[in-house]
């Protein structure tokens, strides 16, 4: 029998094996071996097997269009390659790979370091690059793999060179084969995994579906997911919970149902709908994107990414969210949520902060999420992220429908993922507010148009943290006579670089008009109290004062 030396790890003493009678009657041995059973499986490891069935299944695969011309051993420069193909003006060059190892379902290649597969697909990089179109085909020569993986472990130079080919446009497939005692033919595609990563993230999918199918929950954002209910959510849910977005949303999509009426609404309104949310130029980047839609879309939300994305205020996230839950595109959407579940799920210490960081994260899941209910299957990791995988102290991973997957809960280590450099710690400014109230009319001054909180109202107040008489000085020089002066408790506010530090002072003046300008010169606004709670918009970072000046009614 002649034995080709190939796959050592199959033929262990007493494995069942198939024998061909050889047609070569030259030969010396009498029988080719073409198959071994493996745990019930037949597995071919003819090494002539890949190159016939491939040439069997050029034409009917239809994948090259309709073919002219199949020619076999081709050779191009100082390079041979399996087959070189015509099909309408398409010249494309395809080299094939056998593949025989597998274990727990990934099928790996090469078996052993091998100079010439990596030779070939240089070469196959040269070809693209010259015109024409490149494909490497893995051949599995069997049944019920989940995916085909480079064995890096056998040959990194080999995981090199096959990624540096898919960067350069060569296409790389795998297909799975039917098996028979004497026969073997291509039969379906096989993800090509190229980072070990992917094969975790690859898994996910179905045992995802089942957790969020079996008790999601209902937010009314996902009843009724037209784009731009998809839009508001998710832009309110960037910087915000979900319980605590509800109310808003509800709020804001009635009052604004349509792009349109976004487009049109005045700013001062859309920050009275906004209050409290925090991150106010979330709402004035959505009017200026609800105004581009209106001009360039005839006020159809775009249905792509690479529109979306173009669009004031958003960026991947959003572009993947909308374009994946409201018109089914196939996309990832990673927030922070998603990242640290997926930091964790890899045990990957990389920096989060880092956008490379994000990036992949993006590519991998574009690379692995399963291609039916792409917006649910983001959803389901967001969910999972904000309701399991939780961000402080421990993740409920006793409730993880990914625990068996999960490096990081393998290694006991959740909490050290996801790693996150240090940020630059926040500027501390310290100012003094002042509530000046004459009868039922409150001062008001309006913060610049650019900048922090920018366009809203506030109190006045003076930088630093001033005492009583200081704060009596100033309101002399500004012409308020003042009748009482209460101090009010300190309150810290925190933004995402910045802190205001304030302590204030409840003021009671007589004849408030006649400070028609702060001691700096801005102009002041008398509101009472019942337009300011109706139509003024004031950041919550004054939340303290604006309830002192309701209690005092
Ligand atoms: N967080 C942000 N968007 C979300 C969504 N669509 N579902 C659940 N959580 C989210
Ligand atoms: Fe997160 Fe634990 Fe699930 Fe891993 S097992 S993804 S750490 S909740």
């Amino acid at each position: 029998m002649k034995n080709t030396g190939r796959c050592r790890e199959l033929l262990k003493e007493g494995a069942q094996v198939y024998l061909t009678e050889s047609s070569n009657t030259e030969r010396k041995t009498r029988y080719d071996l073409t198959s071994v059973i493996k745990n019930g499986q037949i597995i071919n490891i003819d090494s002539q097997a890949p190159n016939q069935a491939v040439g069997e299944w050029v034409a009917e695969s239809g994948l090259f269009g309709e073919v002219s011309l199949v020619r076999p051993e081709y050779t191009y420069g100082n390079s041979r390659f399996d087959f070189y193909i015509e099909a309408g003006e398409r010249r494309i060059l395809l080299e094939v790979k056998g593949v025989t190892l597998e274990e727990d379902g990934v099928a790996a290649f090469p078996d052993a370091p091998s100079e010439r597969a990596v030779k070939h697909v240089k070469e196959l990089i040269q070809a693209k690059r010259n015109g024409y179109e490149a494909y490497i085909l893995f051949v599995l020569q069997m049944k019920q793999i989940e995916c085909m993986v480079p064995n890096t472990a056998a040959q990194p130079e080999f995981t090199d060179v096959l990624r540096e080919a898919k960067e350069a446009g060569v296409e790389i497939l795998a297909y799975d084969c039917v098996v028979e005692a004497d026969s073997m033919r291509l039969d379906q595609p096989v993800p090509v995994r190229l980072w070990t990563e992917t094969v975790t993230l690859g898994r996910i999918g179905k045992p995802l579906f089942d957790w969020y199918d079996a008790g999601h929950r209902i937010l009314p954002w996902r009843e009724l997911p037209t784009p731009y209910r998809v839009w508001v959510s998710e832009i309110m849910l960037q910087q915000t919970r979900v319980e605590a977005v509800k109310p808003y949303f509800e709020r804001f999509t009635g009052a604004l149902p349509d792009i349109k009426s976004l487009a049109e609404a005045e700013e001062e309104l859309l920050l009275k709908l906004w209050e409290g949310l925090g991150y106010y130029n979330r709402v004035r980047n959505m009017k200026r994107a609800a105004m581009q839609i209106e001009k360039e879309y005839g006020g159809q939300m775009p249905d792509t990414y690479e529109e979306l994305i173009k669009l004031a205020g958003i960026g991947s996230y959003t572009a993947g969210a909308v374009a994946s839950i409201a018109y089914g595109r196939k996309l990832p959407a990673v927030d922070g949520n998603v990242l640290r579940v997926v930091m964790r799920l890899l045990a990957d210490a990389s920096d989060i902060a880092d956008t490379k960081v994000k990036r992949r994260v993006e590519d991998w899941l574009l690379q692995t999420m399963p291609s039916d209910r792409p917006g649910d299957f983001n959803q389901a990791m967001m969910e999972l992220g904000a309701t399991v995988c939780l961000p402080n102290g421990a993740p409920k991973c006793e409730e993880c429908p990914l625990q068996k997957l999960c490096r990081a809960h393998g290694l006991g280590a959740m909490t050290d993922f996801p790693k996150k450099a240090a940020k630059k710690p926040r500027t501390i400014e310290e100012k003094t507010i002042l509530m000046l109230r004459d009868e039922e009319k409150v001062a008001l001054k309006k913060r610049p148009a650019k900048g922090l909180l920018a366009g809203m109202y506030e109190f006045p107040s003076l930088e630093g943290k001033q005492e009583e008489e200081a704060v009596l000085r100033y309101l002399k020089e500004m012409g308020l006579k003042v009748i009482r002066i209460q101090r009010l408790p300190e309150h810290k506010h925190i933004f995402s670089h910045r802190e205001w530090h304030m302590s204030g002072y409840y003021i009671r003046v007589d004849e408030l008009e006649r400070a028609a300008l702060t001691g700096a010169g801005e102009a002041l606004l008398f509101a009472d109290i019942d337009q300011i709670e109706r139509d003024i918009p004031i950041p919550s970072a004054f939340a303290p004062f604006v309830e002192k000046m309701r209690l005092e009614g």
